[in-house]
């Protein structure tokens, strides 16, 4: 073999693992809403979208940003998972509403989103800080999870400011002293 034919073959090999990459990144199948069983295949993403599932998952992001999420003792199907809250949170900040994650990650980039979620100064109840605390690789896990899933059901309303009525259902933040 001469070295020009190695050098060939190398650059083919380089070019065939690339193609592999994308086709595979690009083939992860979305959660089947129908049956609700998600069905994953590949190494490499399907680690990355496992972890942001993990994280998703104990880190509480459901008990927020999935309706009936609590109610239902969190047995709701993750095809209908993360698609954000209209009833909203009020206290001295206004209301907030949290937001349809399968919508904002349908909006940003990988990288939009690990900058954004470093910056933002959200609203209460979010924990924030829980973004502050997690590794950027947990930070994109979660985004290749929230992406997995695809974008579905409606943006939450905006939040408002401190004195204005929502048209929306509520939860009131007021801390309240036992009656005697
Ligand atoms: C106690 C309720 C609560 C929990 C738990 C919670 N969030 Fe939130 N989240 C909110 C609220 C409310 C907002 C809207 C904040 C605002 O308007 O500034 C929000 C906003 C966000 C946003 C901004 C989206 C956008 O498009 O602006 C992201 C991203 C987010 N949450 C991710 C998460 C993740 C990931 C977790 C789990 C680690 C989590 N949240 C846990 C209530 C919650």
């Amino acid at each position: 073999m001469t070295q020009r034919t190695i050098f060939a073959g190398g650059i083919a090999i380089v070019a065939l693992s690339i193609a592999t990459a994308v086709i595979t990144i690009t083939s992860i199948p979305r959660v089947q809403a129908a049956t609700g069983q998600p069905k994953v295949s590949d190494t490499v993403a399907t680690e990355n979208v496992e972890r942001g599932r993990y994280v998703v998952n104990i880190a509480g992001c459901n008990d927020c940003h999935t309706p009936m999420f609590g109610e239902s003792n969190g047995t709701v199907p993750e095809a209908d998972r993360l698609t954000g809250m209209a009833v909203g949170f009020s206290g001295p900040w206004g209301t907030s509403y949290a937001k349809n994650l399968r919508r904002s990650g349908d909006r940003m980039t990988e990288d939009e989103w690990v900058n954004f979620v470093a910056k933002a100064q959200f609203l209460p109840p979010m924990p924030g800080w829980a973004f502050r605390e997690m590794k950027e690789s947990d930070i994109r896990a979660v985004y290749a999870y929230v992406k997995w899933l695809g974008p579905a059901g409606e943006e939450t309303p905006s939040p408002l400011p401190p004195g204005e009525l929502p048209s929306t259902p509520f939860i009131e933040f007021v801390p309240t002293m036992p009656r005697q």
